[in-house]
């Protein structure tokens, strides 16, 4: 991980303009970081989708499309604690299916604690868990002939440009057979009143957030970053529907990076894009999987009708 750590954050550092890749928000205080973020007042992202999860279960099981004596594998992209699968998992033990779970995520860390909560809580849940970028570990869609579900939830989809958003969804749709399904849980476009805060919170843990990217550049690849010379910015471009996160330099400094080999010069006010957010509607959705099998089979929404489940199928 620290030789590829090194190299996307030279490309990404050494670029004009400045980007930093947003899966390397995730060590253990960046876990622990968006874990806070999920119970602020102003993100609404994760308490939206858990109403889905948690109001919803037996009609979200049903549009599984799975029957009870048939195993199949429920397969989770950046599964992060699995709060809102949690209520999926144990719905589906108590109709009796046979099903493995098989979460997928970056972090060791949120794995270990994912597998030491279900134990716990589900201890008759099968489980397999994978370590690693779901970007590279897509065959973990086929390591068995078994009918498939993936979750991909979080809006996480929301991270990656719509380019990038359909030539993954291509990659996913490569890796499955016909009668498999995706869930695909997205934040709806909405005003810039109710976005933006969800990512500029008044008790500064998204900018906490933002800035241990910093930290762990100091840590891991023996950056000198003052994090005080740094500020969380984040903007919505409420007309297209896409937040982004920035760290902004306030002052013109020259950062070295013991690990890169490299100096890296900051003017006062210039920006490191770190992450966008996308929000979506069903139009977007369907420019996204034009070029796929996937066809939208059922649309799950939150009593406010912030945030969809986008039940997806693979024809
Ligand atoms: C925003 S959290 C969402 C967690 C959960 N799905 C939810 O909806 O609450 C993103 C999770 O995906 C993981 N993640 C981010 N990028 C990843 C990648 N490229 N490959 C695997 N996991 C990734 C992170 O470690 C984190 O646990």
């Amino acid at each position: 991980m620290s030789d590829e750590f090194a190299k996307d954050v030279a490309e990404g550092l050494l670029a004009t303009p400045k980007t930093l890749p947003s899966k390397y928000f995730y060590d253990a205080a960046g876990d622990d970081l968006f874990i806070q973020i999920m119970d602020l007042p102003e993100y609404y992202l994760t308490r939206a989708e858990m109403e889905i999860f948690r109001d919803q279960t037996d009609a979200l099981i049903q549009a599984l499309g799975q029957v009870p004596d048939q195993p199949f594998e429920l397969i989770e992209l950046g599964a992060g604690d699995g709060q809102k699968t949690f209520y999926l998992l144990k719905g589906l033990l108590a109709a009796g299916y046979d099903f493995t779970y098989v979460p997928v995520d970056i972090s060791s860390n949120v794995l270990e604690h994912l597998q030491r909560y279900l134990a716990d809580k589900l201890p008759d849940l099968n489980i397999r868990t994978e370590q690693g970028d779901y970007f590279k570990r897509l065959k973990v869609l086929q390591e068995t002939d078994l009918p498939r579900v993936i979750l991909y939830l979080g809006s996480n989809l929301g991270n990656l440009t719509d380019d990038k958003s359909k030539a993954f969804m291509e990659k996913i749709s490569r890796r499955l057979t016909a009668g498999d399904r995706l869930i695909l849980g997205v934040d709806k476009k909405k005003s810039a009143d109710i976005v933006l805060p969800a990512y500029n919170d008044s008790a500064g843990i998204t900018s906490a957030f933002n800035l241990n990217l910093l930290t762990r550049i100091n840590r891991e690849l023996g950056g000198e970053f003052d994090l005080a010379q740094f500020r969380h910015a984040p903007e919505y471009d409420e007309e297209n529907g896409i937040a982004t996160s920035f760290i902004e330099s306030t002052a013109d400094q020259d950062i070295k990076i013991g690990t890169i080999g490299k100096t890296v010069h900051f003017g006062k006010g210039e920006k490191i894009k770190v992450e966008i957010s996308r929000k979506y509607d069903l139009p977007i959705i369907r420019k996204i999987i034009a070029d796929t099998p996937f066809e939208i089979e059922t649309v799950f929404k939150d009593s406010r009708s912030y945030y969809l489940d986008i039940v997806l199928l693979r024809d």
